[in-house]
Formats: C-alpha cells, structure tokens, sequence
C-alpha cells in the first residue's frame, strides 16, 4: 500500500543490488521476504510506540530506517524479531505472518538480529561467542561457519581466543555480527551497527554490510549515520513518531531536500534540485 515502488518504477537512483531487478529495466522485481503491515506495538499498556507501520524488504536488498531519536526504529526490529508481541498488524515473512512468534521460531525461519546494545558476551571468547550463534540453527556445521567468518572478518580469526568484553567497540561489532551470521540467515537484522565507532571503524562496518549482502543476505538495518547508510542502501524509510514519513530508493531520500531539512541535518551538499522521496503522510 504505502510501499515504495517497484525497482523499476522510480527514477534511475538507487544501487541494483544481488536478487535485485535492475533499476530501470524490465526485470521483475524480487521476491518480498519480509513486510510489515500496520504495525502497532508498544511498551506500556495503552502507549503504542508504533502507530501502524509498513516496510517491505525484497530478497537482495540493504533497506535502511532512519529517523529521530525515540522514533521506534529499536522497537520496529524488536517487534519483528519476536522480542515485543505486537499489538496490531502484521509482520509477513515470505508472505507467513510471524506476529507475536517467539524468537527462536523467527531465527529458525532465517532471520538473524544484532540489537543497538548489549550484542556480544562479554565474559565469553570470540570464538565461543560465535559457537553460540550457531545454536539457532539445528545442524549448523560450526566448524565450517566459523571459518567462514574468520574469512569475512579476519580480525576475529587474528583474535578467536580473545574475551570480548576487551575487544574494542568496532571489534566487538564485528563479533555480534558474526554471530548473528552464523546461523547462515537469509535476513540480517542490524541495529546501529556503526552507533558510536570512529570514523575508519563506521567505514569499516559499512564495508562489511556491503560483503554481508553480497554475499547474498538481504540486510534491514537502522541507522543514525543516516547520510552513509542511504548511500548504500536500495531504500531507504525515514520513521518519525512510529509512523512512516518518507519512503524511496536511497539516493532519492538523500536528495530529497524535506528529508534532508528535517532528518539528515541540513541540505545535500552539491545536491541538484532535488528527487523528492515519496511522503507517505
Ligand atoms: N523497554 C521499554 N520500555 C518502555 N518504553 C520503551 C522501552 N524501549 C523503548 N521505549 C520507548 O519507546 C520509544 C521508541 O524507542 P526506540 O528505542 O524504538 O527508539 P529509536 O528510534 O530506536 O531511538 P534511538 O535512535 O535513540 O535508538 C521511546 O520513547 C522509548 O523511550
Ligand atoms: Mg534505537
């Protein structure tokens, strides 16, 4: 309904992504994995956080949330990951709606999730840390996975026997991310994952973002680093309030100069006139 138009239905703008039709061509467009519809969730009773929101994410997409600080960008992936019973709407993976399922049934269905704090174990090694990611998924080959992510993230590999709780903050990033990959996902969940890393650390992460999806996960990330991550991303929704307030490809929400004005801190620099994101209220 309030969805953002198909890849080929918007402007040139945007990154054609693995799974993705090509913006502006004629394929078709890929397969929704995952869409809210209406979503309505809260903390306490009679305050809903959420006041009906609709994002779709498609197979091979990095979708980026952006909004205001208390926006319900946390409370969104909370709601979708099963860790907040949602109080209205639905939540439809591969069309399946998961709606109040715990979360190890929306893990086992392919979803991974790196929450905005406490991600890691910090008494536990790198390498414990990430065998605990493979328990959410039954007949995981831990040996393998863990090779796998000792390749994407060499660094870990350099420090497998390290506890985390004393790795840096863009390390320890590194070890919630690896552990939610695990799994092998086919959906990764990122909340602020650069939130309060050096400049190279942020750049490094995002680089990772980018391996991760092309690797074939399709990525749902929120983000305060907003300017960098609608870079990279295929589309983009600017959350305000717990509702949806702007939607489109990513470059278009960068260009767009409302967004920009109110959410990004000012204009584009060197922006043009302008293609506007679409305004969903
Ligand atoms: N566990 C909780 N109990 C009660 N209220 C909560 C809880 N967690 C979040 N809230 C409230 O829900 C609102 C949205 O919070 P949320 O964490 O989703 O915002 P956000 O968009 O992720 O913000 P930020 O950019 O600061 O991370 C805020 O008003 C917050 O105070
Ligand atoms: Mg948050």
């Amino acid at each position: 309904m309030s969805a953002a138009g198909s890849p080929g239905g918007s402007p040139a703008v945007g990154r054609a992504r693995p799974g993705e039709g090509a913006p502006g061509g004629g394929a078709a467009p890929a397969e929704i994995l995952l869409r809210t519809e209406g979503l309505v969730a809260g903390y306490v009773p009679e305050v809903d956080i959420l006041g009906g929101v609709d994002v779709e994410l498609r197979a091979g997409e990095v979708v980026t949330i952006v909004g205001p600080n208390g926006a319900g960008k946390s409370t969104l992936l909370k709601a979708v990951f099963g860790l907040l019973k949602p109080r209205g709407g639905r939540v439809l993976l591969r069309g399946e709606d998961i709606a109040g399922r715990r979360t190890h049934d929306v893990s086992r269905a392919g979803v991974s999730y790196v929450p905005q704090l406490g991600n890691v174990f910090p008494s536990l090694t790198v390498e414990e840390n990430l065998e605990l990611g493979a328990l959410a998924r039954k007949g995981a080959d831990v040996g393998e996975r863990t090779a796998a992510m000792y390749a994407m993230f060499p660094r870990l590999g350099e420090r497998r026997r390290q506890i985390a709780g004393t790795m840096s903050g863009g390390e320890r990033q590194m070890v919630a991310m690896a552990r939610a990959l695990m799994p092998s996902p086919q959906i990764l969940l990122l909340d602020e994952p650069s939130a309060g890393l050096s400049p190279t650390m942020v750049a490094v992460i995002f680089e990772k973002v980018a391996e991760i999806n092309g690797h074939g996960v399709t990525v749902l990330m929120v983000e305060q680093n907003a300017r960098r991550a609608l870079a990279m991303s295929t589309r983009g929704y600017v959350l305000d309030l717990g509702r949806n307030r702007f939607e489109g490809p990513g470059d278009a929400l960068l260009d767009d100069p409302r967004v920009a004005e109110l959410y990004l801190g000012g204009g584009r620099t060197g922006g043009g006139p302008g293609r506007p994101g679409k305004r969903v209220t």
